[in-house]
């Protein structure tokens, strides 16, 4: 199948995958009102056209908390994304740093920090949850550290999971010990392709960053069921203070989806925010991504750093978030569906379309760089 753009890609993710891995990176929570509004929303933003006005030479590079971007672009963390594509961290970071972007590591990946390390030829990023256990926080923080992470990404929108119904119809959630097994083990061996890449050569298959607390449990309901038991509700806006100490670099605070929020998150000395609902996976009825931006950056765009995501699906996305006021976009998603699909390859490919689509539509906008983006962009905002 020839790929043409993000759409192409989660068919052939959707061929690939055995069902219960695609329903869980493509699903949303409960009725996926926020997945689809996500979507909606970004695309219902309309760019100006404009014309005559030189675009022989579009430059898409930016700065992002002080590291040089070839775009305003980043890959989100993305949870066991080991288990799209054999080793897929690995594949993925090579992949972003390849076309100058900053990879997201997931504190619940296949590979661990030290495996992404090893495999990535520049600083990578961090992304952290909160887990029961401080000390192993702790620990953590100080492996990011000496893995050279340049940025640490605190997601707090996940003091409770979401419910997520295609998990449990796909028999991931909800079907603990043999007869959940079993049925995922039917639908791997529906496709074979994925079964030898990762289930035969792919291996070990444990959660790497987490190994230590999972002890010998590597299955993927053990994975759940670790996660049920020791993300930490009891979360607060205090536990910054905990998070600043620790980590020395960068901090970025990611699931802000409300200006009250924002304030806090610059009150306790945050660098950025990333304005995200998790992709649809959390509060479902949530504010779409596009609609809670503007909002975010008349907060505190004049101290913080604003990222986005949600719902990004071509480069023209990319340039609709950046006009609703953000410096940087996060791609989640995406980058899911084209390691499933293809791998490295995939991923590489996919930035490339991406970069693509982003120059046309800044040519078509007339914007000759990313400095240049901003509300003015948008149809029906300013003169
Ligand atoms: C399969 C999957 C796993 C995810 N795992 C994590 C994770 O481990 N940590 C995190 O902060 N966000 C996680 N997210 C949320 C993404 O980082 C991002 O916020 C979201 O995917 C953006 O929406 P989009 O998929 O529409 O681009 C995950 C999203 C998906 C789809």
């Amino acid at each position: 199948m020839n790929i043409a753009n993000i759409a192409d890609f989660r068919e052939a993710a959707r061929r690939r995958l055995p069902h219960f891995l695609f329903e869980y990176i493509d699903g949303g929570s409960f009725a996926e009102v926020t997945l689809r509004r996500n979507i909606e929303d970004l695309e219902a933003v309309s760019l100006r056209q404009r014309v005559l006005r030189d675009v022989s030479d579009i430059d898409l590079s930016t700065q992002l908390f002080g590291q040089r971007l070839a775009m305003p672009v980043v890959l989100a963390p993305v949870g066991i994304a080991g288990l799209n594509a054999r080793r897929g961290e690995c594949q993925a970071v090579r992949a972003a740093q390849r076309a100058g972007i900053p990879f997201t590591l997931s504190t619940v990946s296949a590979c661990s920090l030290e495996e992404v390390s090893a495999a990535a030829t520049a600083p990578f990023w961090f992304q952290l949850y909160v887990i029961r256990d401080r000390g192993f926080m702790r620990d953590l923080l100080a492996r990011a550290a000496a893995a050279g992470c340049s940025a640490l990404v605190f997601t707090v929108d996940m003091a409770v999971p979401g419910t997520r119904y295609r998990d449990y119809r796909s028999g991931l959630a909800g079907a603990p010990g043999l007869g959940g097994k079993l049925r995922r083990l039917a639908q791997a061996l529906m496709r074979p392709a994925w079964a030898w890449d990762v289930g035969v050569r792919g291996k070990p298959h444990a959660l790497g960053n987490i190994a230590p607390l999972l002890e010998d449990r590597s299955g993927i309901d053990d994975f759940f069921a670790w996660m049920g038991e020791n993300f930490d509700p009891a979360i607060r806006w205090s536990d910054l203070d905990f998070i600043r100490a620790e980590w020395k670099g960068p901090l970025i605070i990611k699931g802000i989806l409300d200006p009250e929020d924002a304030r806090q998150a610059a009150a306790l000395g945050a660098d950025g925010v990333v304005v995200s609902n998790h992709g649809g996976r959390q509060l479902d009825g949530a504010l779409s991504s596009a609609r809670a931006l503007p909002g975010i950056v008349q907060a505190v765009g004049d101290r913080l750093t604003v990222l986005a995501d949600g719902g990004v699906r071509s480069g023209l996305d990319v340039l609709r978030m950046l006009a609703l006021g953000a410096k940087g976009v996060m791609l989640g998603r995406a980058w899911a569906y084209a390691l499933s699909a293809q791998g490295e390859a995939g991923v590489t490919w996919l930035l490339a379309i991406i970069e693509a689509e982003l120059r046309v539509a800044m040519g078509l906008t007339g914007t000759r760089c990313i400095s240049d983006v901003d509300a003015g962009l948008i149809a029906g905002v300013s003169p």
